[in-house]
């Protein structure tokens, strides 16, 4: 039997981004775009135009700089929200219109209070409308696992001669259970079958079971999936993108789908990227992505892996992108080797980000012997913050602690004019020291709702890479920073944050 290709929907930037805290500036989407059409996926969903002029210019910007995938755009089923996606994606090489309705019994009378004729009529006219612009128009009936199989295939049958070309199945509460999904998937498709159109599958994990249920839904025979890089998403989040790859590619006796135009190396890069920008931590034993991943601890399996790896490994790590060892440079290395590292990793500097991540390199290599693959991850990384449009830079600083005594900051930073001001302030620990005395420079009270500090690579010499969440007047954002000297790393990363909260005020 012929593979069929599967379709990988990516949904990072759009619901990726609606987990709490996870928002993203504009070069930050733009550079996860780039990473995500690197990986190979088939279709980005860049965001939700109507949402807010961020949004819209967000998914303006991923449409004229990325070539060679499809950039969707989300749109409610109204005329309004379909002209914004219809303008926002006109520069895109190829583009998507995803219009959502509700559909289940709960939505139509407690969100909508709408019949089933009303839905029927209004996702089908909006179908039409959106076909005007664009002849890939997706819908997705929201709630649809919650919402009668039969008014589900109804409504299916009506978007498709309306003329969506993907139908997309969401379990948008994460309410199903595979066995029962995959043969709701399966009824779906067979009502179709006559038709030109994909059924496709977007899954939420409130009961844990998102990549479960979109692999069952795969066999069942949908040709897409929605998911995101690491599984982020509104509440729990979504289906895993790395893990439906690598169910379906290592299991392909069984799925018998084909994602071979997914580059898998990248996968691991990818990770750590949205993680590093959306400042959501990948838990450790997350599978694939995670730094426990192929750590093997036990005695028999390390003894079985020595004698062969297919006793306890069914994936090559390296096939995923990890390395046996990603010792690269060291403070002999030049700008030329920077430059083919930083490449081979995916990314693409130039100007003065470039000459920036090379100054850091530098200064990095200068107290840190090794230089590895997640500390010039980390280097670049910082180059996607707001750094372009600081306002403020740190120039120094210096807290003391001893026992019994309170700790005290002095805090040094230069303006967006060059000018250098300085404060002192005490606190409860040292970083709240340092946080407040940058406060009293920016004149931006902030509360520290979150700080965390992991260790990105080994050795007592391993850069730290300090996330912090802080709020002022309501609005949350996240800051983050890598560095050999925590406590200097902490400062960049409230800074960071602090910096994000002026740029948008
Ligand atoms: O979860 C959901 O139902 C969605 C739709 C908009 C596809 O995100
Ligand atoms: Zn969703």
């Amino acid at each position: 039997m012929k593979k069929k290709k599967l379709v990988i929907f990516d949904t990072t930037l759009r619901d990726g981004e609606q987990c709490p805290g996870a928002s993203m500036n504009k070069l930050e989407k733009l550079e996860i775009a780039r990473q995500l059409a690197l990986l190979g996926v088939d279709v980005i969903e860049a965001g939700f135009p109507v949402a807010s002029p961020g949004d819209f210019d967000s998914v303006s910007q991923i449409s004229r700089e990325i070539k060679g995938v499809t950039i969707a755009g989300l749109a409610r089923a109204v005329e309004k929200d379909i002209d914004m996606v219809a303008k926002a994606t006109e520069k895109a090489e190829f583009s998507r219109i995803h219009v959502f309705l509700a559909t289940s019994k709960t939505h139509r009378d407690f969100k909508l209070k709408k019949s089933k004729e009303e839905i029927l009529e209004q996702a089908a006219k909006a179908v039409a409308y959106a076909r005007r612009f664009c002849d890939d128009v997706e819908f997705s009936p929201e709630d649809a696992s919650r919402t009668e199989p039969e008014f589900l295939r109804q409504v299916t049958l009506e978007v498709v001669k309306a003329g969506a070309r993907t139908v997309n199945i969401p379990d948008t509460v994460g309410y199903a259970i595979p066995g029962q999904f995959g043969k709701l998937i399966r009824k779906v498709v067979d009502s179709i079958k006559n038709e030109d159109a994909v059924i496709s599958v977007h899954c939420h994990n409130d009961l844990g079971l998102a990549v479960a249920n979109s692999l069952a839904a795969v066999k069942a025979g949908a040709r897409q999936v929605e998911c995101t890089i690491n599984g982020i998403g509104e509440r729990a989040g979504n289906a895993a993108l790395e893990e439906i790859v690598m169910a379906v590619r290592t299991r392909k006796d069984f799925f018998k789908a084909d994602v071979g135009h997914i580059d898998a190396k990248r996968l691991l890069s990818c990770s750590r990227i949205v993680s590093n920008l959306t400042g959501l931590l990948v838990q450790r034993n997350k599978a694939i992505v995670g730094k426990n991943a192929f750590a093997h601890e036990s005695g028999v399996h390390q003894d079985g892996l020595l004698k062969n790896v297919s006793t306890y490994e069914i994936i090559n790590p390296t096939d995923v992108g990890w390395e046996k060892t990603n010792l690269v440079l060291g403070k002999h290395s030049g700008r030329h080797a920077f430059i083919n590292r930083i490449e081979a990793l995916g990314f693409r500097l130039d100007g003065e980000k470039l000459d920036h991540a090379f100054e850091e390199f530098k200064r990095l290599a200068d107290v840190k012997k090794e230089i590895f693959d997640d500390d010039i991850i980390s280097l670049v990384q910082g180059q996607f913050s707001e750094k372009t449009g600081l306002r403020y830079h740190l120039k120094k600083v210096k807290t003391t602690v001893e026992t019994g005594v309170r700790p005290e900051a002095t805090v040094e930073l230069s303006d967006g004019n060059g000018l250098v001001k300085k404060a002192t302030a005490s606190g409860d620990g040292p970083i709240d020291s340092i946080c407040q005395a940058i406060d009293k420079i920016t004149g931006v009270s902030c509360k520290l709702l979150d700080y965390s500090v992991v260790s990105r690579t080994s050795g007592t010499d391993a850069l730290g890479e300090v996330s912090v969440q802080i709020e002022n007047e309501g609005r949350k954002v996240w800051g983050k920073f890598a560095g050999t000297n925590v406590v200097e790393a902490s400062a960049q990363a409230y800074l960071n944050a602090v910096n994000k909260l002026i740029m948008y005020s």
